[in-house]
């Protein structure tokens, strides 16, 4: 029996599914049950509720959502060292600090934050709401962490003054877009057009067509009349953008933009996590507790 067939037997056993990340691996997302970007592997996991295990390919904040919200499900990491960076350049400490601060303003932040960051948050949002969660509250002033170019994305569709919680936060795979590299390949693909991450820098969100989270850019895809599209965001997003669209061609912008912890997902260490019911992920629930209110307001918001 192939890795494959194996793991699908096994799922069926465990009454499991596999939720993946739109960065992971081709043949991770083609085993998965559902593929997809932070918020909507948040929804399907709560959606799915008669499945007692979620394998959940991804990186370690998403997994612990899942946890946070699906108290009843064994939530499965395929890999522990599967550890977003960006999501551990917020401290506890800067949090506090940045309150004292700025009693005031209300404190927002991206889903890529550890759960014990979260139980600090009034709401959480993803790239994908982010604007509209703003939007939703009644302060001209808000707190935002880790991503500040997230934050200055905010900032500028919300004419709002965010103020980044670290004053530095990033993802160091999004970085790696330069607008030159853009520039570069916009003469060398007259016709293309550009979408981009709102993770990437914000000179480089300029250089951009459509800014969108990882979902977005897929339904910006499929509805564009233009034949070639160039893509300012982890590799792992092609193999779908490529699957959904087989007329189309997509060029990335930067060849090495690669995240090495969602890569660090393999078959291999799904189908052991999934065997031997390994890596599982569990919030203590006081910290739950609280994270999960700052999740649910934000999955309360309109879709
Ligand atoms: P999306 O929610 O757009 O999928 O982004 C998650 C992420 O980690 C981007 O780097
Ligand atoms: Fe974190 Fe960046 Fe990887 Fe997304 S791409 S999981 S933000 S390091």
């Amino acid at each position: 029996m192939s890795l494959i067939d194996e793991i699908r037997r096994l799922k069926k056993e465990r009454n499991a599914i596999i939720l993946a990340h739109n960065y992971q691996r081709p043949e991770i997302q083609d085993v998965a049950d559902y593929v997809g970007d932070s918020i909507e592997l948040s929804r399907k996991a709560m959606d799915e509720k008669d499945a007692e295990t979620i394998v959940f390919a991804a990186v370690d904040f998403m997994a612990e959502s899942a946890a946070i919200l699906n108290p009843d499900k064994r939530v499965l990491l395929p890999t522990l060292g599967a550890r977003c960076p960006m999501a551990q350049m917020l401290t506890i400490d800067e949090i506090k600090r940045a309150k004292t601060a700025h009693p005031q303003a209300p404190l927002v932040l991206y889903v890529n934050t550890l759960a014990s960051a979260k139980a600090y948050c009034d709401i959480c949002c993803t790239s994908a709401n982010a604007v509209e969660v703003i939007e939703s509250l009644d302060a001209e002033t808000v707190l935002f962490g880790p991503d500040r170019n997230l934050a200055e994305f905010v900032q500028r569709k919300t004419g709002k003054t965010i103020i980044p919680i670290p004053e530095w936060g990033f993802c160091p795979t999004h970085l790696l877009f330069q607008p030159e590299d853009v520039q570069i390949l916009k003469i060398q693909y007259p016709d293309a057009v550009v979408m981009v991450h709102p993770e990437c820098s914000t000179e480089t969100q300029k250089a951009a067509d459509f800014i969108g989270s990882t979902s977005q850019m897929c339904r910006y895809a499929r509805e564009t009349q233009a034949k070639t599209l160039i893509v300012g965001t982890e590799e792992g997003l092609l193999h779908r953008l490529r699957k959904d669209n087989p007329t189309k061609t997509f060029v990335l912008a930067y060849e090495g933009a690669i995240c090495p912890n969602m890569k660090s997902n393999t078959l291999d260490r799904l189908y052991k996590s999934l065997k031997e019911e390994k890596n599982l992920i569990t919030v203590p629930e006081p910290v739950a507790k609280q994270a999960r209110k700052a999740l649910e307001r934000m999955l309360e918001l309109k879709k």
